[in-house]
C-alpha cells in the first residue's frame, strides 16, 4: 500500500457515502470532520496526496474504522507509523471507549496529528513522536492489547518493531493488500524469533466494497518468552 503522502496530482474531495453511518454510527460527524481536515490541510501540508482525496472514504476512513471488528472492549491500542492518522484516528473515532497512541517520527505529522486530536475533541488519543524501535519510546509507552500499522514496512521488520510494544498474549494487527499471505509464507519463521506466532490472513469490513486485509499474529504469553522476543529485536 502506497504511504498517502507519495501521491502528487490534483483531485477532488469524497462525498460520504452512506455505508459510513453503519461504520461511524453516531460519531459520524466527528469522521466528516477529521475528512474535511483531510482535504483542506492533508494535501497543502503535504500529509496526503491528492489524487487520495477523491478516495478518502472508500480507500482509507472506512477502510480503517473496520479494524474496530477486531478489537474488543475498552482494549489498549499502539498504532506505529500513523502518518497522517491512518488507522488510528479513524479507529479512535469509532470507538471511544479505545486508549490509543499513535506513534509517528516525523515531527511535521506529529504536529499535525496533535492538531487533529485536540480538534476533534479525542480523549482516548495520544500521541508520541518517535521511531516505534526507540529506547525512549518503548519507556513512554505501556505494551498494547493490539498493535496496529498500515503501509508501514514488511512483515519481519513490522514483527520486530511491534514486538516489544505488545503484551504478553496481545495481538499484532498489520493492515495489508493482496500481499498477506505471501509476507506470511516469506516470514513466519522470522516472526517466531520475536515471540508473535499464529499469524493468519484475516478480512474486515466485508460489507465494503473493498474489505480490508489484515494480517493478525499473537504475542507469546510468558514473561520469558517476551524477554527472548525483546533480545531477538535487539539483536536484528
Ligand atoms: C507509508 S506511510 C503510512 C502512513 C499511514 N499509516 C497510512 O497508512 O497512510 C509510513 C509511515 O511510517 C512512519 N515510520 C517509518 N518508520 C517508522 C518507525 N520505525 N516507527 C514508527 N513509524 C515509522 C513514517 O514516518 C510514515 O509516516
Amino acid at each position: 500500500m502506497k504511504c498517502m503522502s507519495e501521491d502528487e496530482s490534483a483531485a477532488v474531495g469524497e462525498p460520504t457515502p452512506e455505508i459510513a453511518s453503519e461504520v461511524f454510527g453516531d460519531r459520524l460527524p466527528v469522521a466528516e470532520r477529521y475528512a474535511d481536515i483531510l482535504v483542506q490541510q492533508g494535501v497543502l501540508r503535504g500529509l496526503i496526496g491528492p489524487r487520495e482525496l477523491p478516495q478518502l472514504w472508500t480507500r482509507h476512513l472506512l477502510n480503517c474504522a473496520v479494524l474496530s471488528e477486531v478489537i474488543d472492549d475498552s482494549e489498549t491500542v499502539i498504532d506505529i507509523g500513523s502518518g497522517a492518522g491512518l488507522p488510528g484516528i479513524p479507529l479512535a473515532v469509532a470507538r471511544p471507549d479505545l486508549e490509543i497512541t499513535l506513534i509517528e517520527p516525523l515531527l511535521r505529522r506529529t504536529t499535525f496529528l496533535d492538531e487533529v486530536v485536540e480538534g476533534l475533541h479525542l480523549g482516548n488519543v495520544t500521541v508520541i513522536r518517535g521511531r516505534a524501535e526507540e529506547k525512549a519510546v518503548l519507556k513512554q509507552v505501556r505494551p498494547a492489547d493490539v498493535v496496529t500499522s498500515r503501509a508501514v514496512a514488511p512483515l519481519e521488520r513490522l514483527a520486530r518493531w511491534s514486538a516489544p510494544l505488545i503484551r504478553g498474549g496481545g495481538r499484532l494487527v498489520a493492515l495489508k493488500g493482496q500481499s498477506a499471505a505471501d509476507e506470511i509464507a516469506r516470514d513466519w519463521e522470522k516472526v517466531m524469533r520475536f515471540g508473535i506466532r499464529d499469524l493468519t490472513v484475516e478480512q474486515c469490513g466485508t460489507m465494503l466494497e473493498t474489505p480490508t486485509t489484515l494480517i493478525v499474529g499473537r504475542r507469546n504469553e510468558s514473561a520469558r518468552d517476551a524477554r527472548a522476543a525483546r533480545r531477538a529485536a535487539r539483536k536484528n
